[in-house]
């Protein structure tokens, strides 16, 4: 999707396949669309009142050939209470006006939101949200499809201004416009199946971002190399499997040299059959998406380098599968940590944690800011917290907070749970120093609990995707989650530390 701002000085004029206009509450016209309903003779508050529109939000009436007005199509955009439209409100109303113009022959639009006053947030908070939301509108997976059903013909989303955009406004539909170009890259290796993207192809991929970016740098671990660094836990996944494990470095160097890293780390399972304590046959599929947290990181170091602000970052990507077989790991056994913590695997399902945990480990030797993970981790994150918000864990209040602030802005939102000592307890072994389960409640806390005892030294944070990553029933698909919310992150961490330099 081509999406760009513009300065619109006589709306009436503009030639397009259809004019976006918003209407609030009671079919009441702002200064914008009383000014077109003037230039097309009545023929808006007729059709207004014709066709009984509310303004609500959710709402739109398309009027084709508008007389008086170049554009092809106008729609009428309910954006409810006039100065109440909240973020939510904004981004239900833009991605309706985005679904309602995709089913007309339209190739471009030109959405005017100059009377869309969003109580909470500025022009250039909603010059991001609709980056974003028209980012994610152009996505469609096909990669596997033989006859894929012909798409919408949209190809272009324009932002129109009657006043002369500033170049923050600008800027911020270009950082939308680049996390969602980044979450589109995640969920398309979230969706493709796992015959497709295994571990090499992770790394295939991450090469070929490295490739596109001078600024980001690309290394491969495999198997032995692991090995020598002694990551017992990582290995003990993947033994049952023949694809091959990659621990994947992606370097994105934006700042000055030494300056420390702000560093990712994601989970890449490309299939969680749950190993020897096999998971039940239904919905098994959906474990393809178990890759989620990587497919993040690679999305984020995408946006990044796209973006290109002063900071550096590293993205960390461990990548195997976790499969039943003769030489898989089993129920009981032992198994050593690059940390040098003995892991009692009770249960092969809980192989996520086992994973991060030497993915997190050396992460060390970068001496991050902060180090985050991502990884679709627990069942009981959905359980919790359903789909709409990300689960987070940390050690560090202020890292918390900052997290927290970048999704509310980007609306890729988390929700932080508890990491108290009292759940540590549930993890205890008789067989080893931590077991790698803690029991039946508070699974997510318990699944934090195992990595914390990995990042002590660490400003570190977890995300647990599960909920938020992918979406079932109609629209089942990966979501590109929480790309925005990282990315955020990063570029606010680059904009506080030009202001203390
Ligand atoms: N990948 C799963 C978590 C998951 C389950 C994500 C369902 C999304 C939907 C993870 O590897 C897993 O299997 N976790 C187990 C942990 C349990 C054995 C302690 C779970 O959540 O059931
Ligand atoms: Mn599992
Ligand atoms: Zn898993």
């Amino acid at each position: 999707m081509d999406i760009s701002i513009k300065h619109i000085a006589d709306p009436a004029a503009e030639r397009c396949g259809c004019l976006v206009l918003p209407v609030a509450d009671g079919g009441k016209f702002g200064a914008l669309a009383a000014r077109l309903d003037q230039a097309a003779d009545g023929q808006l508050a007729r059709l207004v009142k014709s066709e009984h529109f509310s303004g609500a939000v959710g709402k739109s009436v398309l009027l084709h050939n508008p007389s008086g007005v170049a554009a092809q199509r106008l729609l009428l955009l309910g954006c409810g209470k006039p100065g109440a439209t909240d973020a939510a409100a904004f981004r239900k109303m833009v991605m309706h006006a985005l679904g309602a113009v995709q089913t007309t022959g339209a190739a471009d639009l030109v959405m005017l939101l100059d009377d869309v006053a969003t109580n909470e947030r500025d022009r250039d908070w909603q010059a991001q949200q609709l980056g974003l939301l028209a980012g994610a509108a152009g996505y469609r997976y096909t990669h596997t499809l033989s006859k894929p059903e012909p798409g919408s013909r949209l190809k272009k989303v324009v932002l129109g201004s009657a006043t002369r955009p500033s170049a923050a406004t600008v800027r911020a539909l270009d950082e939308g416009r680049a996390m969602a170009a980044g979450a589109n890259l995640a969920r398309e290796l979230g969706n493709l199946p796992a015959n497709i993207c295994t571990p090499s192809y992770l790394a295939s991929q991450a090469r070929a971002l490295a490739g596109q970016h001078p600024q980001l740098h690309c290394r491969v671990l495999d198997e032995k190399k692991m090995a020598e660094l002694k990551m017992g836990a990582l290995l003990s996944v993947t033994a049952g499997s023949k694809e091959a494990a990659k621990l994947i470095v992606l370097e994105y160097r934006g700042g000055a040299r030494g300056a420390r890293p702000h560093v990712l780390v994601g989970k890449g399972i490309t299939f969680d059959s749950g190993g020897i304590s096999i998971k039940p046959g239904a919905g098994m599929d959906e474990m393809k998406f178990d890759m989620c947290g990587a497919a993040s990181v690679l999305g984020t170091m995408s946006a990044i380098a796209g973006l290109k602000p002063r900071l550096n970052v590293v993205g960390i990507v461990a990548a195997c599968e976790n499969l039943p077989s003769g030489t898989a790991t089993k129920p009981g056994d032992v198994v050593k940590s690059m940390a040098g913590i003995t892991i009692e695997v009770l249960n092969t399902d809980a192989e996520g944690r086992l994973i991060l945990c030497d993915a997190l480990t050396y992460a060390e030797r970068f001496e991050p800011q902060s180090l985050i993970d991502i990884a679709t981790l627990t069942g009981a994150c959905v359980v919790a917290l359903g789909k709409h918000a990300s689960g987070l864990f940390s050690n560090n209040d202020e890292l918390a907070a900052e997290l927290l602030a970048a999704g509310n802005h980007t609306h890729d939102r988390a929700w932080q749970m508890p990491l108290w000592d009292d759940y540590q307890e549930q993890l205890k072994s008789n067989f080893a120093d931590v077991a790698n389960i803690g029991g039946p409640g508070a699974g997510s806390v318990t699944a934090a609990c195992f990595l914390s005892r990995f990042t002590k030294k660490q400003r570190w944070a977890h995300l647990d995707i599960a909920g938020s990553a992918w979406d079932q029933g109609a629209a089942k698909g990966a979501t590109g989650r929480p790309v925005a919310l990282l990315t955020r992150y990063l570029l606010d961490r680059a904009r506080h530390h030009k202001a203390a330099d």
